[in-house]
């Protein structure tokens, strides 16, 4: 038995997560795959979010990912960048007052939409309208929010199928009925490395995500993308994109 078996999410010491080392083999580089998530959800929210500026937007345990929430922005009058971890909340403070330059190439895969070019300094915007704030999803009010992102959160914080459930249920009814919601997971993961300590994860694939959003969502679109067999530990990622359903 590996150790991070049977662990639940409040086994888990979110608290040492170590916020720089899951940036840099995460996000100080753009990756394909998440080049391709980009693209999915900015065309998903131009569609579906409501006028732009005017929605409360949140993402849930957002780690040191700030792509979705720059894919909420042009839509957002606030967003809540909702976190669990002590040192995760510490650096996205600071990573909000001085952003790493690896956001451009993200911010780039928005471009070309006209809500998003009208844009000019994303990053200060986010900075202006976003808070960070403590909290455990698993206690998220309902219908406190009109659009929303969850990525690599749900299925990357237990290794227990009935949280995995319960992370997309809260995540759903957090938000308005009718809003447009985005919701990455990485297929097939049974653990993640940061720095030198390990974390859970419960290895789901795009038919558990199908089982889970049908009762709570109108679900658009579960696009599997590929991780071609270049990286280790999952299979590829799953994104969903849908509205809530009301
Ligand atoms: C695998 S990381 C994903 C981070 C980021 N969203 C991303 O896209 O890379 C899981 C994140 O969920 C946070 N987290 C764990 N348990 C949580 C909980 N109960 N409520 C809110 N956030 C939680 C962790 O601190 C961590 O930032």
């Amino acid at each position: 038995m590996s150790p991070e078996q049977g662990l639940s999410n409040s086994d888990v010491p979110w608290d040492s997560f170590d916020s720089d080392a899951y940036f840099e083999s995460n996000y100080r580089w753009l990756l394909r795959e998440d080049a391709e998530i980009i693209g999915i959800v900015a065309d998903h929210f131009r569609r579906w979010a409501p006028r732009p500026g005017r929605a409360g937007a949140i993402d849930v345990g957002t780690g040191t990912n700030l792509y979705p929430a720059l894919t909420m922005l042009p839509f957002a009058e606030r967003v809540t960048l909702f976190e669990r971890s002590l040192s995760n909340r510490a650096w996205l403070t600071n990573q909000l007052r001085e952003p790493a330059e690896s956001w451009e190439p993200f911010w780039a895969e928005m471009r070309g939409r006209p809500e998003y070019d009208r844009i000019a300094g994303p990053l200060d915007r986010l900075a202006s309208c976003s808070q960070v704030v403590k909290g455990n999803l698993f206690d998220l009010a309902p219908r406190g929010y009109d659009i929303g992102t969850m990525f690599f959160v749900a299925e990357g914080i237990t290794t227990r199928t009935e949280e995995f459930e319960r992370a997309v249920r809260v995540f759903m009814a957090s938000l308005t009925a009718g809003a447009p919601f985005a919701a990455a997971f990485m297929r097939d993961s049974w653990g993640y490395e940061v720095g030198c300590q390990r974390f859970p994860a419960c290895p789901i694939n795009e038919d558990d995500v199908q089982r889970c959003l049908a009762e709570v969502a109108r679900i658009d679109a579960i696009t599997v993308v590929d991780s071609r067999g270049l990286r280790e530990g999952y299979s590829g990622m799953i994104v969903a994109t849908g509205l809530v359903a009301g």
